[in-house]
């Protein structure tokens, strides 16, 4: 039997991403095109600047995938994109490229939601077995999602205000830190100490849901109180205390998720995926506490946005039935 592939494209914010996958869930390719340099200068991403730079980008990186992944476009048996959640301006731009794609070959066309894409960047990693919990932890989203079987999503917490990567960015502009500044929060956080005793949001409340706002707000009021005095405060232990109160609500209530829902794994998922703190905590915890359950962390470069988590979810979803019409349109407040 001939391989087949399925074509891949993400564009839900600041990357522009196209992945090649075959049947057998291998990735073939995954070019990604941050546009992180341009926004940088704003401080956050700029929406309209983000569709542009997804028009010049989009295929171009459509082209370079199928090279890189050594296929022909007649290898292909199906097209998936990000139909949601993201900006809609930029959401457009996959969803149009790949309307015109699957139409101009006679492809079906696959919708993927971008957070199913961040849990089944995990399958890239490991098979995923079920019941499973997620932790999915991105700019935009902090939610715990339980599933009992591919493609059947529940969310059961999710955050009441910023999320945990927002929450990075909001604190790294008061550091004077670069945008998206959760890697360099990260570093920093590594030669730092816990000194400053930030609060834990909603670690005590017997629900799954989380807050960051609390914790942001201390932060900037400690560090603001601390210049009106003309006082200098260690940017390292700042940032270490400030990842420590991250990390144990976030550990502490997957956990106790796990524990609840009685899970057979546990996928760690998004931008903030890639934090090494974190990662470190969640390993050391579960190895303890609940020895049973495994972690599944995808590699580092698949926890950011890109097409090969949508290409992951593209494939579940496509053995699902799940198709789009040509109408298909960008869902910017889509959810699980
Ligand atoms: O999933 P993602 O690439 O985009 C969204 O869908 O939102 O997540 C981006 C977020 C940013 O807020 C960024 O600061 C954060 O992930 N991030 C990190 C780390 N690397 C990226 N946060 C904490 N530690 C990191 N190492
Ligand atoms: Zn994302």
């Amino acid at each position: 039997m001939t391989k087949k592939y399925l074509l891949a494209i993400e564009s839900s914010c600041d990357e522009t991403s196209v992945a090649i996958i075959s049947d057998d869930n291998k990735l073939q390719s995954n070019v990604v095109a941050s546009q992180v340099l341009s926004h940088r200068r704003f401080g956050g991403v700029v929406p309209e600047v983000a569709s542009r730079h997804h028009v010049e980008q989009i295929t171009l990186c459509m082209e370079e995938a199928l090279v890189d992944a050594g296929i022909t476009v007649d290898q292909l048996s199906a097209v998936a994109v990000t139909e949601g959640p993201g900006l809609v301006g930029a959401l457009l731009i996959g969803v149009s490229a790949a309307k015109a794609f699957a139409w101009a070959h006679d492809l079906p066309l696959v919708p993927v939601n971008h957070m199913a894409g961040h849990i089944y960047a995990a399958s890239l990693k490991a098979p995923l077995e079920f019941p499973l919990m997620a932790l999915l932890v991105s700019g935009g989203h902090t939610e715990l999602v339980y599933m009992k079987e591919h493609g059947e999503y529940e969310i059961i917490g999710e955050t009441r205000d910023d999320a945990a990567g927002e929450a990075y960015d909001k604190v790294g502009r008061v550091l004077g830190l670069a945008y998206p500044s959760g890697k360099e929060i990260d570093e920093l956080a590594h030669v730092g100490e816990d000194t400053f005793d930030f609060p834990r949001g909603m670690i005590k409340e017997v629900n799954f849901d989380f807050s960051f706002s609390g914790l942001k707000s201390s932060f900037i009021n400690t560090v603001h109180n601390a210049e009106q005095k003309g006082e200098t405060l260690i940017k390292e232990n700042l940032a270490a205390s400030f990842q420590a109160s991250v990390i144990d609500v976030l550990v502490s209530k997957a956990l106790r998720a796990c524990q609840e829902y009685n899970v057979k794994q546990l996928v760690l998922a998004g931008g903030v995926a890639a934090n090494k703190g974190l990662r470190k905590a969640l390993t050391k915890a579960l190895a303890e506490e609940l020895p049973k359950v495994e972690l599944i962390v995808p590699d580092f470069h698949l926890c950011g946005d890109n097409a090969g988590m949508i290409a992951a979810a593209g494939l579940i979803e496509k053995e699902k039935g799940s198709r789009a019409d040509w109408d298909l349109n960008a869902q910017p407040g889509l959810s699980l």
